[in-house]
């Protein structure tokens, strides 16, 4: 029989692990159909030139930087090149302004400062994390406040894009990661953050592009009493998020009825639910 790429003649077939992940202290993962397809001789490379020829390069146009702003320019853009509802390609910086050591600014859709202006919580010292982060932006504003941010965001170039800025920033208590809130473990964050738990949470913006929105509520309730949180969607999505909030949350607070920092969609409610 054909070998898989990775696989090893005169080796024992690994115990097949019945769940997502690896077993640790192994590097065995579960048997997925792509891994299959794609190490079978012939069909392998068949199958990568189809996918690389469906889903070509993104298109970017790189202009020649002169300086650190061009540059940090250059990733911002790249960063919007998926062009998604929150690329905000008609915004320099794409969905959140950016500001610069230099006291430089570079527009966004929405300026973080203005929401971050409206949490009711003395942040000094405090940890928190950010699902759904984007840019970075909320954790970049708060970065002389806070003790340590942690950032996630299943985008890579997003991610690419925060801590570019957070470099530019030499804001060192900052940490961004690639994590997909709907495919991966979300168990897993709790390993992304020292210590496991976190003073704060932050699901802003994020829950109408999720189908496990409850269980992303649910896990963000099980690593912190607090979280700041912004519904999005239709109404009726919007309302079911609320309810949902208010159903695990012993207080929730309205902050704002409409998101006014954002010249282009004003229907989004913040809150602050606590436990
Ligand atoms: C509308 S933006 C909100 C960004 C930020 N929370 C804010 O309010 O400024 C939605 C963000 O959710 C992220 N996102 C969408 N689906 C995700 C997923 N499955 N896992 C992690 N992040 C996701 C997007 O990449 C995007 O940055």
């Amino acid at each position: 029989m054909a070998l898989l790429n990775d696989e090893i003649q005169g080796v024992a077939a690994p115990e097949r692990v019945p769940h997502w992940g690896i077993r640790p202290g192994t590097t065995t993962q579960p048997v997925s159909l792509r891994r299959l397809v794609g190490g079978l001789p012939v069909v392998g490379p068949l199958v990568r030139r189809a996918r690389r020829a469906v889903w070509p390069t993104y298109a970017f146009a790189r202009v020649e930087a002169v300086d650190e702003r061009g540059r940090v320019g250059n990733v911002l853009n790249y960063a919007k090149a998926r062009d998604t509802a929150y690329s905000a390609l008609p915004y320099p910086a794409g969905y959140q302004t950016v500001r610069l050591v230099d006291g430089s600014e570079i527009a966004g859709q929405r300026d973080p400062a203005q929401r971050v202006a409206l949490i009711p919580i003395d942040l000094q010292g405090k940890t928190v994390l950010d699902l759904g982060c984007n840019q970075g932006g909320m954790l970049l504003a708060l970065r002389e406040q806070i003790e340590h941010g942690i950032g996630i965001d299943y985008d890579p170039r997003m991610v690419n894009a925060a801590n570019r800025v957070r470099a530019n920033l030499e804001a060192a208590n900052l940490d961004f990661y690639v994590f997909d809130l709907e495919r991966e473990p979300l168990a897993l964050i709790r390993d992304l953050i020292p210590g496991g738990q976190v003073d704060v949470v932050f699901l802003l913006a994020v829950c109408m592009w999720l189908r496990n929105w409850r269980d992303v509520i649910d896990f963000a309730r099980s690593i912190s009493d607090e979280m700041i949180f912004e519904s999005n969607g239709t109404q009726k999505q919007q309302a079911e998020q609320e309810a949902y909030l208010r159903g695990r949350y012993r207080t929730v607070t309205l902050l704002a009825a409409h998101s006014d920092d954002d010249p282009r969609q004003q229907q989004r409610m913040l809150f602050h639910a606590h436990q």
